[in-house]
Formats: structure tokens, C-alpha cells, sequence
């Protein structure tokens, strides 16, 4: 690697921390990167961006420095931004070879990261220079750095190396965990498929869990709405709730008799309950979203003060973003105050919603 490049590389990498723009690779769920470019317009004006990965990973140069789009980006959360990282060094290296060497002599001069766990999180497009997978890459980076004595990790790191081997060019950065919104490779959040699992939807229960510190385990008497076949009343059962499970359709047999649940085969719509008979709702319909909402302010009237509500919303239509704050208005004006809105990496063509009553 000739020695002009590495010094476009270096200015490149101070710019990034500088006042002027920084540069940032960022993830959504695939489909929604426009709706992820689109929040990102809406926070800084306006925001040049490359595709990656079509539909899904894109390059943006945004008008403002790394901390101050930090700040920003953690201060008002996106929903269809999944992950994000800084980009503090592109390569342009004709070879893999070269381009390693790049990012070992860039990784180097980071001795902070020698001071706490470090993750290293790689990805790769189909026509990358890196023809191996991602996982060699990262042993081949581990075994280059072996002289700085880096403690990794997988969970929990404080220091994330993150490189993107796009086509052509190679993305390099060196963030913490919470200014790349996950500390997920990609903001990809991967579960144990676990013996009997009644079905994948659980996950998207367990993510909303970590994503917005849900403390379910704190919650005694939960309504499930439009619960078959069961996952996530298998989830709830689990954490030692008693449970009611709203369905039309079968519940898996294998909750047959628990001794913590109620089958209710009705249609929510056609349900009464008693007045805050339940400190946790949670509703995973699929379904219209504006009649999944009528349905569910319809049965607030049992949900305690003070109690959470946890939901999916299915977007049916070309307009994700005019939906979703249409829908959120709808609960916030029953006394719903919204705690987290995002599309979670188990969520397809939805987001989840988690609101307190107040
Ligand atoms: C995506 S599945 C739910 C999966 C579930 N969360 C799990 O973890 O297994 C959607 C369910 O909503 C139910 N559903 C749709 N409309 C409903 C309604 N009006 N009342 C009650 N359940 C309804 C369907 O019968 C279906 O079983």
C-alpha cells in the first residue's frame, strides 16, 4: 500500500472527529434502508448516502462531527435505523493483502481499546476482496493484532472494531457499543433456537426485552392478544406471569393445562375483561394496524396505571413513517405514554411499540 493513500486514509480518519462531516455505515432491516436514510434526513438536513448492500446497508456522510451526530442519533433513537458505526478509515487497496495491512496499522495507533473488552465485528458484500467468510477474516485481523494483547469478547464489549469489506472499498471504525445503537454485529440480534419453541415470533419478545429494557419479570398478570400459537405466552409463562391468551386459533398443545394460563378462543374484539385487571398487555396481531389499534384502546380499560403495553404494528402500506406516528398518536391519545418505537431485527414488515399507561 503506497504511502500517499495511507495519508488520504489518516485525513480522511480526522475529519471524522473534526467539525466538518463524518461518515457513517449504517443498517436497517432489509427494505427499509429508505426509511432509515429518511430519519437520518429528518435529524441533519440533508444526507449523502451510497448503498452497500441494496435495500439494506448504506454509506452517509452526515453535515455534522462524529460527536455531535452521536449525540443526536442517541438522544432521539430511530425506528428504522437498526446500527450504525463511525467510518474513521476507507481503503481502497487493490488486494485483501493490502487492505488488511491497512486496518492492523490503523487498529494499532487505537491503544485505548487495549483497556477494555473488544469485540471485533465483520461484515462482507458478495464481491468483496475478502473471499473467505467474515468469521476468517476476523481470526486473520485477531491473529495480526496479537501484539496488542486485546481482551475479546462477543457480549458485552466496550470497544467495537467494526469493518465492512464492501465491493472495492473497505469501511473501517473503532466506536463503543452504544454509539452504534447495538452491540450486535449489523444491530443483528441472533437467539438460540430452543427445544420445543413453539414458534420464531418469541424472539421478537425476547429482543424487545434487551432492546428496551423490559422488565418483565416484574409483571404478575399479562393479556396476550392474538397469542396462537403461543410463543410469546410461552415467554410470559416463563418469566412466572399468570397469562391470558386471546385467540380465535389453537394454542400450541404443549401449553395445554399450564396451570398459570387462560385460553380465551375469542376474537379480541368480542373480549371484556375486568377494569385494570392486568399490569401488562401485549398484542402481536398482524393485522390491520389501524383496527389492531381501535381494538387495543378498546381494551385499555384493563391495563392498571402504570402498566406496560407491548406491541407490534404491522406496516401494510408505502408510507411506513406517516403509519407509525398515525398509530402512535392513536395510544398516546388514550394515555399511553410511548417509551420505544423501533424496528427490531425480528420484526419483518413491522415495528414493535413498548408504552407505559399513565
Ligand atoms: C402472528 S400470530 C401471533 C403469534 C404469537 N405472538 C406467537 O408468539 O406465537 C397472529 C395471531 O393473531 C390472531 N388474531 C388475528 N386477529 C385477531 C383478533 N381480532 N382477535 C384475536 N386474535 C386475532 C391470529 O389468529 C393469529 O393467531
Amino acid at each position: 500500500m503506497d504511502e500517499l493513500k495511507v495519508m488520504q486514509e489518516h485525513e480522511e480518519q480526522n475529519e471524522n472527529r473534526g467539525d466538518f462531516h463524518s461518515k457513517w455505515v449504517c443498517t436497517a432491516n432489509h427494505g427499509f434502508a429508505p426509511y432509515a436514510q429518511e430519519e437520518l434526513r429528518r435529524m441533519f438536513g440533508s444526507v449523502k448516502s451510497t448503498m452497500l448492500m441494496p435495500g439494506e446497508v448504506f454509506l452517509a456522510t452526515l453535515g455534522s462531527s462524529e460527536d455531535e451526530a452521536k449525540r443526536l442519533i442517541t438522544s432521539s433513537p430511530p425506528i428504522f435505523l437498526r446500527h450504525l458505526f463511525p467510518v474513521h478509515l476507507e481503503i481502497t487497496a487493490d488486494t485483501a493483502v493490502e487492505a488488511l495491512h491497512a486496518v492492523v496499522e490503523h487498529v494499532m495507533k487505537r491503544e485505548e481499546i487495549g483497556r477494555g473488552r473488544v469485540s471485533i465485528q465483520i461484515r462482507k458484500t458478495e464481491n468483496s476482496s475478502w473471499k473467505d467468510n467474515p468469521a476468517a477474516l476476523r481470526d486473520e485481523l485477531q491473529h495480526r493484532l496479537a501484539a496488542m494483547e486485546l481482551e475479546y469478547t462477543v457480549q458485552a464489549p466496550e470497544w467495537i472494531i467494526s469493518l465492512f469489506a464492501a465491493d472495492g472499498v473497505w469501511y473501517v471504525g473503532v466506536s463503543r457499543p452504544e454509539d452504534n445503537l447495538s452491540d450486535w454485529n449489523g444491530g443483528a440480534v441472533r437467539f438460540q433456537r430452543e427445544e420445543g419453541q413453539i414458534s420464531r415470533a418469541k424472539f421478537k419478545l425476547l429482543e424487545a426485552e434487551k432492546q428496551f429494557g423490559i422488565p418483565f419479570d416484574s409483571f404478575r398478570k399479562a393479556v396476550d392478544i392474538g397469542a396462537a400459537p403461543g410463543g410469546w405466552t410461552s415467554f410470559l409463562l416463563e418469566r412466572g406471569l399468570q397469562v391470558t391468551a386471546v385467540d380465535p386459533a389453537k394454542m400450541h398443545p404443549s401449553l395445554d393445562g399450564h396451570k398459570n394460563l387462560r385460553v380465551v378462543h375469542k376474537n379480541a374484539a368480542d373480549v371484556s375483561f375486568r377494569e385494570h385487571e392486568f399490569d401488562l398487555l401485549v398484542c402481536d396481531m398482524s393485522w390491520s394496524p389501524k383496527l389492531m389499534a381501535r381494538m387495543v384502546t378498546g381494551l385499555l380499560y384493563s391495563l392498571q396505571t402504570g402498566g406496560t403495553a407491548v406491541i407490534t404494528v404491522k406496516l401494510l402500506t408505502k408510507k411506513p413513517m406517516a403509519l407509525v406516528k398515525e398509530i402512535m398518536s392513536v395510544f398516546e391519545a388514550s394515555r399511553m405514554q410511548i417509551q420505544g418505537a423501533k424496528q427490531l431485527f425480528h420484526n419483518r414488515d413491522e415495528i414493535t411499540l413498548y408504552m407505559i399507561k399513565y
